[in-house]
């Protein structure tokens, strides 16, 4: 299975914000990442983690600079082909999760294989909830599921169609150690197996470890790169 190259040519992000002064979220972030690799963003709350990854991910518009995914330049693209391409490609976990509250764990994963008309939807969506540690909630819905439950339904429905790039924003910020443990091996398994690029933000340098490259931000800039 193929996989795809994530680069950005310095990457700049200003809020504006009404009566307030702009912030400026990103200075100008470069990133050459390869096929398959995994990379983590690390950094304090606030350095421009989330605005990185929604940038990467072709949800949030740079001000200025270029995200080139497998040499496309995403925001060149139409809004449509945009859409498009992030559907086929790209597996997003966000930080606040946006599961559906009113399917069941086991639907909000199928939902988006049943799209594309994959006949075994719910055999997949199961099999990776399993994984996860979820085969005895597949039926409850998120608000009555704990805050880690929820994150790990999150985790299955953007790894389940198999995205050429997983894009996961503090993927284990909601875990104990071990359910952390057991989701970064199985990132880990499916990026090597299939060759998915990973790009995961995280406060937790344990989880960092199973990257190869950790990126440091701080105040919207890249401030060191570290090679485990
Ligand atoms: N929609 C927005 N409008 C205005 N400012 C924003 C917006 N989103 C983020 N910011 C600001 O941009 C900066 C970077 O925010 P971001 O969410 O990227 O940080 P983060 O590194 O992900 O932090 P955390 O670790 O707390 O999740 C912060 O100063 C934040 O207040
Ligand atoms: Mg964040």
């Amino acid at each position: 299975m193929s996989s795809f190259s994530v680069i950005t040519k310095s990457i700049k992000k200003v809020y504006k914000t009404e009566g307030n002064s702009d912030t400026i979220a990103l200075k100008g972030v470069d990133l050459q990442i390869e096929k398959g690799d995994m990379v983590a963003i690390m950094g304090p709350s606030g350095s421009g983690k989330s605005t990185l990854l929604h940038i990467l991910g072709g949800i949030d518009i740079p001000t200025s600079g270029e995200v080139l995914i497998e040499g496309t330049d995403i925001y060149k693209l139409e809004d449509k082909e945009l859409s498009r391409f992030r559907n086929e490609n790209i597996g997003f976990v966000f930080q606040f999760h946006y599961l559906l509250s009113e399917f069941t764990a086991l639907e909000n994963v199928a939902i988006p294989l049943q799209i594309k008309g994959d006949k075994d939807a719910i055999k997949k969506a199961a099999d990776i909830l399993e994984k996860l540690g979820l085969g005895h909630r597949l039926n409850h819905k998120p608000p009555t599921l704990s805050g880690g439950e929820q994150q790990r339904v999150a985790i299955a429905r953007a790894i389940v169609n198999n995205p050429k790039i997983l894009i996961a924003d503090e993927p284990t910020g909601n875990l104990d150690s071990e359910n952390a443990k057991n989701v970064i091996n199985l990132i880990k398994e499916i990026s090597e197996k299939n060759l998915m690029t990973v790009i995961i933000a995280t406060h937790d340098i344990e989880i960092a470890k199973y990257c190869r490259y950790i990126y440091y931000l701080k105040d919207g800039i890249i401030v060191n790169v570290e090679k485990n």
